[in-house]
């Protein structure tokens, strides 16, 4: 079994490192673990502070899922070195992985860690500043794992919680397989462990994250398993499955969701990525439209209140206006609550480089902003149907005397409370929605 990180002998920093700053890119996984490398910094003898401000050390955690994201990645580090020309600067991650070579051509960097050894990025910074950045990339191991955590402050926040690193599947547009290796699984007591912690810092919602969470198999458990051992934590009082693949979601995950006395929320975010049958066969995708909405109309019917988000993609090659339009068909006629929109982004060495037709930048951006708007429209939908119900919301921060927070459902709802309503639940009758927030009053 793979060790993400040691549990001891943490090099102390140097004693004149010790203010560090950490950016995070792309995934909620990337979150979950930029969440465990910031305890460990702490306990590692820094303070943590805003990125942007000056700073000894830099971590820029990039993603590669698409061209944009390496983009972002280079300008964040470009523009941390040009405030901060003297710190250590390290780049991991995914784009370190995938992109070190352009990366290795920004004056500045010390360090470019892949992700088979992000986690001891301390270790490395105590080797301290070189003429040439160090570059590690270790072969990423199939091993399931288990991660070194430290304790950590108290928290006021929703927690992710990874379970689960790796994708087998190679769809065709998708570069994470190459990022992030072969599918493995996080063993659970070391998962429960952390569960417990985080629980007693005050978390009170965990979000399960993964790259293909639905792949959990450790000791012949699914991710369906995981949710009822997190479910017996005391306090505990919400658990979140985030992205999971479409064909991989046990029945039992939503036995779970239908059961209002489980933890685990009734929300699925379940990427569909096209509606046309020719386009998914072209990505590689492991179901037919078919498929998919069985699942998608059984899951609505089994659970009541269900949030059913997804991800579509459009401009792949080979998408003509007619497969375009049985995508928006799709979303238009089930009962999904959002949709999350991305352009097709050509990643190098994925098998849909070779792949004809492409579709010009225009056209794409015309479908982008039509799946935009529709997705405006089905979230309104999806808000409206709550109105005049009492609904329970976890409340996360606040604006101008409005307290905002998520049902279990993912309804983002904002009241007016002038307690301090942050990390806790409070019941609120819903009356209206402006833009993507649904408005309600608050009972005491
Ligand atoms: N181009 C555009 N979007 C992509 N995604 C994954 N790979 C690419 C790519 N090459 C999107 C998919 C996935 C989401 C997390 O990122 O829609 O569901
Ligand atoms: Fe990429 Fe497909 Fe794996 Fe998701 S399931 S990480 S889109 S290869």
């Amino acid at each position: 079994m793979a060790e993400y990180a040691p549990q001891q002998n943490h090099p102390r920093p140097r004693e004149a490192v010790r203010r560090a700053s950490i950016h995070t890119l792309g995934c909620r996984l990337n979150q979950s673990e930029s969440g465990i490398l910031m305890d460990l910094l702490r306990r590692g003898g820094y303070e943590l502070v805003p990125f942007g401000e000056h700073a000894d050390l830099g971590i820029v955690h990039t993603c590669t899922v698409t061209r944009e994201a390496d983009a972002k990645s280079r300008q964040l580090i470009r523009s941390f070195i040009r405030k901060n020309p003297d710190a250590f600067v390290a780049v991991i991650g995914c784009y370190a992985e995938t992109g070190h070579e352009a990366l290795g051509e920004i004056e500045g960097i010390d360090l470019i860690c892949g992700n088979q050894e992000k986690m001891n990025v301390l270790e490395f910074v105590a080797h301290g500043k070189n003429e040439t950045p160090l570059i590690i990339r270790e072969p990423i191991q199939r091993d399931d794992f288990t991660i070194a955590f430290a304790e950590g402050a108290p928290t006021e926040r929703r927690t992710n919680l990874k379970i689960q690193d790796g994708c087998n599947f190679m769809c065709s547009y998708c570069a994470v397989p190459f990022a992030r290796g072969r599918s493995r699984s996080r063993a659970i007591d070391n998962l429960l462990d952390e569960a417990r912690v985080l629980v007693v810092r005050g978390a009170k919602e965990i979000v399960l994250t993964g790259v293909n969470l639905g792949c959990y198999a450790f000791d012949g458990l699914t991710v369906a398993d995981v949710a009822d051992r997190l479910d017996a934590i005391p306090g505990l009082r919400r658990i979140r499955i985030s992205s999971i693949e479409p064909m991989t979601i046990p029945d039992m995950l939503i036995e779970r969701m239908a059961d209002p006395g489980h933890a685990l929320a009734p929300y699925l975010h379940i990427p569909l990525q096209s509606g046309s049958d020719r386009v998914l066969q072209l990505m590689n995708r492991r179901y037919t439209r078919t498929e998919f909405t069985d699942f998608i109309e059984a899951a609505y019917r089994r659970v009541p209140d269900l949030c059913i988000g997804t991800d579509i993609m459009v401009g792949m090659p080979g998408e003509t206006e007619a497969d375009f339009n049985e995508t928006r068909a799709v979303l238009r006629d089930m009962p999904f609550a959002y949709a999350h929109v991305f352009k097709y982004s050509e990643r190098p060495g994925t098998a849909s480089e070779r792949l004809p037709d492409k579709v010009d930048p225009k056209t794409a951006n015309r479908r982008s902003a039509a799946i935009r708007r529709l997705s405006e429209a089905k979230r309104r939908g999806f808000y409206e149907r709550f109105l005049g119900r009492t609904v329970e919301v976890l409340f996360e921060q606040e604006q101008d005397g409005w307290w905002e927070g998520y049902t279990g459902n993912y309804v983002r709802v904002a009241a007016r409370s002038s307690n301090r309503m942050r990390n806790k639940f409070g019941r609120v009758t819903l009356e209206g929605v402006r833009g993507d927030i649904a408005m309600g009053t608050i009972h005491d």
